[in-house]
């Protein structure tokens, strides 16, 4: 599946880098040429030697050790990859691409690349759920930058969590979905450049967002939630904020930081979340129901802890007020976007969902996937209007497709804006 593609595949210092070999085979076994570029710190844990035999390519260490005369190395490798791919990526070359650093062949040819880039991360649990870790690969994500998630389990260094790279078939396999989906390439370096370019076409624009679950109390210490983690309405309203909006967040439970640069309100019921929104909606321009809102709650909230008595004990819930149907019935200049979590018949359902609610936008995703939806980096969603799909977008990360979310919904103020004049 990848013939006739060119990957310049980095390797940084830690000790998943003995997994670049396998990767380094795949790779090349499913017909791609493979350069490979190491760190100083990769040749303490696995040998040029190695990679070069993998590859059939010369292995690139150092900026200065210029082989052929007629090329520059670190740009013509630059140049002539269809993608740049890290694996393992340390917290260190991560830092270094945020704040452009370029110390070495590796760096230094990652800032001269216009490829798309893909970043596989490998570390400690704690330097990964770092702040500054994580602030870094944000930036990267901002920009477009495809994260392969680590996965989670027994790491070398003793501790168990996430921060394991993830294993080379599953890196190769993303790898040939970013070549399969042909179009994405095109669609992320657009949302690049327009970034790239200061453009912000939001600017004066008032959005809302609402990201993470809302929490039902049984009693002080008990509640109801699900699994949502936040990271897809902070990644839209990361992108509104991006795009020169004043976003107000409203959040219910999450699991990150949230962004920076927006308003943010922290809410705990669905009925707080309904009482914050309405608040807001008649001057909002945009709003984004990305959260993940309880649609019961207990009939009886228990001001004390409650103690266990019989066997059995029966929760009796009441339905929630409907926040989007709500907003959807009170609608004017406002463009309303929805999301819809399925597990089956996605399709089916979200086109239901938004006529219901009277949504501009559904974006629907299935979450009885592992890789994708709740809690990951990544999610594959399918977009629809009135009208049917209006895009489907392959596994990418959630900041990638939180841009193209807004990207749509400019569509639509531009829209609403011809109709009046
Ligand atoms: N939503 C809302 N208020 C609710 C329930 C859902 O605003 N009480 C919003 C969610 O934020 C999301 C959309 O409606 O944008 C769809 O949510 P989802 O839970 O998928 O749908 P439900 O309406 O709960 O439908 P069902 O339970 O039948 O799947």
């Amino acid at each position: 599946m990848l013939h006739g593609k060119t990957i310049v595949l980095g390797i940084t210092g830690g000790i998943a880098a003995y997994k670049a070999a396998a990767l380094c085979s795949k790779l090349t076994q499913a017909g791609a040429t493979v350069h490979v570029i190491m760190t100083k710190g990769a040749t303490q844990f696995i040998s040029e030697l190695t990679l070069q035999t993998l590859s059939r390519q010369p292995v690139y260490t150092d900026t200065f050790d210029e082989r052929d005369p007629s090329v520059v190395s670190h740009i013509h490798l630059a140049d002539s990859a269809d993608l740049f791919l890290i694996a393992p990526a340390t917290a260190n070359i991560i830092a270094k691409m945020a704040y452009g650093l370029a110390d070495d062949m590796l760096s230094t040819s990652l800032l001269a690349t216009t490829a798309p880039i893909m970043v596989a991360p490998a570390m400690n649990v704690h330097m990964y759920a770092h702040p500054a870790v994580q602030q870094n690969m944000n930036t990267l994500r901002e920009r477009g930058v495809f994260m392969v998630e680590p996965g989670e389990g027994l790491l070398a260094c003793g501790y168990v969590g996430k921060g394991r790279l993830a294993e080379p078939e599953y890196i190769v396999e993303q790898v040939e979905r970013f070549f399969a989906d042909g179009s994405r390439g095109d669609r992320l370096s657009n949302v690049v450049g327009a970034l790239q370019e200061q453009q912000k076409p939001l600017t004066g624009r008032a959005v809302i967002v609402t990201a993470g679950g809302t929490v039902e109390r049984i009693d002080p210490v008990r509640y109801i939630t699900n699994d949502s983690s936040g990271k897809m309405g902070f990644a839209v309203a990361a992108a509104a904020r991006d795009m020169g909006a004043t976003v107000t967040l409203i959040a219910g439970q999450t699991q990150v930081e949230p962004p920076e640069g927006v308003h943010l309100v922290r809410v705990e019921s669905t009925q707080d979340m309904y009482d914050a929104v309405l608040e807001l909606f008649p001057t909002a321009d945009v709003v984004v129901k990305a959260a993940a809102v309880a649609d019961y709650k207990p009939v009886i909230r228990a001001e004390q802890k409650m103690k266990k008595t019989a066997d059995r004990l029966m929760l009796e819930l009441e339905r929630n007020p409907d926040i989007l149907a709500t907003l959807g019935k009170q609608k004017q200049q406002q463009v309303l976007i929805g999301f819809a979590a399925e597990t089956n018949d996605v399709e089916r359902y979200a086109m239901d969902k938004l006529r219901r609610k009277n949504c501009d936008l559904i974006v629907a995703n299935d979450v009885s996937r592992d890789d994708a939806g709740f809690r990951t980096d990544n999610n594959e969603v399918q977009i629809y209007d009135r009208n049917g799909l209006v895009e489907s977008i392959a596994l990418t990360s959630k900041s990638a497709i939180a841009h193209r979310i807004m990207e749509l919904a400019i569509e639509r103020i531009v829209q609403e804006v011809q109709a009046v004049e």
